[in-house]
């Protein structure tokens, strides 16, 4: 076999935010024609270790190369010039400006005429990136806010493809995707490796990273534990390395008991929107129900109107007393919790402390009186935090700052504190490590058990069938009859319905 070729070489490369050690004497190999998958919990560095290669931030010590040559980019633009473009963990795209202006940030001086830059070239650059990705729906012209988090998220795509990069990052993007999304991200990552570029693959899906990844890096607390090939891959070692501990893998349900109470807490009757197609269910307190289907089947859009986000057009949201939902605040004040799947847009203050992003919705249990103590907050925060195991400094760091992972469990400690009754979570274990997703079960199961209801909507089949009381999968913004709990429900049984 011919040697293998490395293209990007990263050796001891330190990174510190104030207490927190993101980065440890970090090294990594990438070769030509190599797909690398990059793994480990919440919050051990892999966001931080492939922004400093895609140079969004800088390292406080350690070099890098890239094609034999010292490399220290300046900033993004500098990567991108020199051949490395990422795709971020986050939504990254720029709310006021058009699908062709995101594709090319910092790009535009391509496309001057004189002094001006000529709308007339750029979209038809764009248009032309977006056909070639088969994304003939988005654009060029339209402005970003017209799409959804999948759209913009396959904008970004665009972006980081427009210039055939020789490395390509991605990180933990293939939940903001639905199949058709994926695949056509899987597809572009095949062509590069094909063309014997590299891609650097950031994945909490395992199976995921089995797949598509060539070998894997794992990653513990800022120390790279070590790298597998391909034909050595076995699961249970992985998460083991991972989490530095024997992970216990029966994380789901292991009952079959009827639900707990047939008394309705939340009922729609005949939603229309302009996606969803005379939508009506019952759920029930009890009971987890569980909702599912392809990413744009319309269970997403169907989570916001039962919280009151959306109005549908006609049909209507009513809880079970017969308290119409018109808004969120009635859903508020009806004690009902939302988990939006857009984290840092929808179920975060982004720009406020992990401890105020806590007490908002519980102030009123906080409060005594007029008065709320800071040592109240505090402990009230630090205990809710505690619970889902927040990697952070302290309680009143900035929620921007979080990992991702770290991020999506603020959005769920936040819910915990409420005491509320109905919970409409839309995947709540998104980006969620393997060592907490357990974690987040155990809360599910908890809740059932104390009689709160909970619609659960999820992409994940074996989530879905391992937590539900009953499954509603969705297709085309309409629903199939429900799937009772069962041993003998399976993965084909829902996808049946799906496809
Ligand atoms: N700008 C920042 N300021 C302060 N702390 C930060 C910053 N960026 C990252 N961190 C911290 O560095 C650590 C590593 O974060 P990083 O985002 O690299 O984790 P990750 O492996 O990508 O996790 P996830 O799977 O949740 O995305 C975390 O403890 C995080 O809180
Ligand atoms: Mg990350």
């Amino acid at each position: 076999m011919a040697e293998k070729e490395t293209i990007l070489k990263v050796e001891g490369m330190y990174k510190s935010f104030g207490m927190t050690k993101a980065l440890k004497n970090a090294h990594i190999q990438l070769f030509r024609g190599e797909v690398h998958g990059l793994i480990g919990e919440n919050g051990s560095g892999k966001s931080t270790l492939s922004s400093i290669v895609a140079g969004i931030q800088d390292c406080d010590e350690g070099t890098m190369e890239f094609k034999g040559q010292p490399y220290k980019p300046k900033d993004i633009f500098d990567a991108e010039e020199k051949g490395i473009a990422m795709v971020g963990q986050e939504q990254n795209t720029l709310e006021d400006t058009s699908v062709a202006e995101n594709i090319f940030i910092g790009k535009e001086g391509r496309f001057l005429t004189g002094p001006i830059v000529s709308s007339r070239k750029m979209n038809a650059a764009a248009e032309k990136i977006l056909s070639s990705l088969g994304l003939d729906k988005i654009r060029p012209e339209g402005r970003i806010g017209g799409y959804d988090f999948e759209q913009r998220k396959l904008v970004e795509i665009a972006r980081a493809l427009c210039d055939e990069p020789e490395l390509l990052i991605i990180d933990e993007t293939s939940t903001a995707l639905s199949k058709y999304g994926r695949e056509i991200l899987y597809a572009n990552i095949n062509r590069l490796r094909d063309d014997n570029r590299a891609v650097l693959f950031i994945s909490h899906d395992i199976q995921e990273i089995m797949t598509v990844c060539d070998c894997v890096t794992i990653l513990r607390d800022g120390d790279i534990i070590r790298t597998i090939e391909k034909k050595d891959y076995d699961e249970h070692v992985m998460k083991q390395l991972m989490v530095g501990r024997e992970v216990d893998e029966d994380y789901y349900r292991t009952d079959y008991d009827p639900r707990l109470t047939d008394e309705v807490a939340l009922r729609a009757d005949h939603i229309y929107t302009e996606l969803l197609k005379d939508i009506s269910l019952e759920l029930h307190y009890g009971e987890i129900l569980g909702i599912g289907g392809l990413t744009d089947c319309g269970m997403h859009e169907l989570g916001q109107v039962l919280f009151g986000l959306q109005k549908p057009i006609a049909g209507e949201v009513k809880t079970g007393d017969g308290t119409l939902i018109r808004n969120s605040t009635v859903s508020l004040n009806k004690k009902i919790a939302y988990i939006s799947k857009n984290r840092d847009k929808e179920s975060l203050m982004i720009a406020s402390t992990i401890l105020e992003n806590i007490c908002l919705p519980s102030y009123n249990k906080i409060r005594k009186g007029f008065y709320i103590s800071n040592s109240a907050e505090r402990q009230f925060a630090e205990k809710c935090a505690e619970v889902l195991s927040v990697k952070m400094d302290n309680i009143r760091q900035n929620v921007m700052y979080l990992s991702g992972g770290n991020k999506q469990k603020v959005a769920v400690a936040k819910w915990l504190g409420t005491e509320a009754d109905i919970y409409i979570f839309d995947c709540p274990t998104r980006g969620i490590d393997v060592g907490v997703q357990s974690d987040i079960y155990d809360l599910l199961e908890d809740l059932r058990k104390q009689k709160k209801a909970i619609l659960m909507i999820s992409e994940e089949l074996p989530e879905l069938i391992g937590m539900s009381d009953r499954i509603l999968i969705m297709k085309d913004g309409k629903m199939a009859p429900p799937i009772d709990r069962s041993p003998d429900v399976t993965e084909t049984t829902l996808i049946d319905y799906m496809i």
